[in-house]
């Protein structure tokens, strides 16, 4: 760890954390945040000194670009310290932090389990390149308990993929059961946190291999793609770091020094947004047009009573589903007549979208469908009485003749 880059911490508060982490030690800026570094070339005043660089490779030391700089450190550390992990590698897209792990962790005539509500590029790059590796993937439910997990282990299953809750149709999962039953018999425990953020400490739960999509809350403003691997024992960051390097992993500085901006201020806006989100997920349940709203933190929505026990809180994104009555063509006109809600992919920057998702999902392991058309909402920093009137207006086009 270089010296002048400050030391993960959790050991403040969440915002005091979040106001510190990744900053200099030394003063010799001056200025309150960490340089934005760019480049590609290092140079050394002597060979000598070039061997020595070299000698330190996987160090905190500058010799070439794709090691990183001070810029990445920063918040490397800051997401480290968010999800109580001890290292943590950026990478250049959240799919980059799908995708990398599993490639570190995973060869030929290995097996991995991934829950069937897994984000769908994560099911493609296991049914496509990694099938064509020769691993083989088994889609389990997202509910299963510590048995049914056991039972579909085998003796060569290396990773036991969870994301929680599911982004889509917001199932939560038991991960410490499922965690559990996954180092009895010796696979590593991957999770896609980016729905959890700082209200899920993966690794108090069993995880090994935490992934953040940060181009959602941390980046928060919608303008930056960036992904984040956490790890918790050295022996797990010894993998990771040397298959990022070998893959040539990396990310732009620029959105490095971007998202860690958007660190400064994640936990405020995540509180102002869960709590217009669950005002709204309240008031859409009420609404008579909707069978049920997927929102983990509402009291008798699936998954409340694991999400109550495993986490702090909620972010701001989750699922309406329609009346059967109601087409899916209805749930366009609903989504088209809407104002403030911009139509979508992606979520948690300070805008709000709403994007029909019927028909979006794929399934395999025989999970029950939902009988109605299905829309997810994505709740922004606006005024929640004023997102409301426009939801209005758009349940208004859904109950139009369809
Ligand atoms: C749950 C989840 N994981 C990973 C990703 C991938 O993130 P990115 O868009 O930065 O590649 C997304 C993107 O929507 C996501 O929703």
């Amino acid at each position: 760890m270089a010296d002048d880059v400050a030391q993960t911490t959790r050991k403040h508060g969440l915002r005091t954390t979040l106001s510190h982490v990744g900053r200099t030690t030394k003063r010799e800026h001056g200025f309150v945040n960490p340089p934005l570094l760019r480049g590609s070339t290092v140079l050394v005043p002597t060979v000598a000194e070039r061997q020595a660089l070299q000698a330190k490779r996987g160090e905190r030391v500058l010799t070439y670009g794709t090691g990183g700089s001070a810029t990445h450190w920063a918040l490397e550390d800051a997401i480290a310290a968010v999800e109580g992990g001890s290292r943590c590698y950026i990478v250049s897209t959240g799919l980059s932090a799908v995708t990398t792990p599993l490639l570190a962790w995973l060869k030929a005539g290995d097996h991995m389990l991934m829950p069937d509500h897994v984000y769908g590029p994560a099911r493609n790059f296991a049914t496509t390149m990694l099938r064509d590796f020769g691993v083989d993937t088994t889609f389990y439910l997202p509910e299963i308990d510590e048995t049914g997990l056991s039972a579909l282990m085998r003796p060569n299953t290396k990773v036991v993929y969870t994301e929680s809750p599911g982004s889509h149709t917001f199932e939560v999962q038991d991960v410490p059961a499922i965690a559990r039953a996954a180092h009895a018999g010796g696979a590593k425990v991957f999770m896609d946190n980016t729905w959890g953020i700082h209200h899920f400490q993966p690794f108090a739960h069993g995880v090994d291999v935490s992934i953040q999509a940060a181009t959602k809350y941390p980046a928060g403003h919608s303008d930056v793609l960036i992904g984040a691997i956490t790890v918790n024992t050295d022996t797990d960051w010894q993998i990771l770091h040397a298959a990022a390097r070998t893959l040539g992993q990396y990310a732009s500085p620029d959105d490095c020094w971007l998202t860690l901006r958007g660190m400064r201020t994640m936990a405020v806006r995540l509180q102002a947004q869960m709590e217009s989100a669950l005002l709204i997920a309240h008031w859409l349940r009420q609404q008579p047009e909707v069978a049920q709203v997927l929102h983990p933190g509402l009291p008798g929505a699936p998954g409340h009573e694991l999400w109550r026990r495993d986490f702090t809180g909620a972010c701001s994104l989750f699922g309406v589903e329609f009346k059967s009555s109601f087409t899916t063509k209805a749930t366009h006109r609903f989504v088209e007549a809407l104002d403030l809600f911009g139509i979508g992919a992606s979520w948690g920057g300070y805008e709000s979208l709403a994007v029909p998702t019927t028909g979006f999902v794929t399934r395999s392991a025989g999970g029950k469908p939902f009988a109605g058309p299905m829309v997810r909402i994505h709740i922004g920093l606006e005024d929640p009485d004023d997102l409301i009137a426009d939801l209005t207006h758009g349940l208004g086009a859904l109950r139009q003749e369809n």
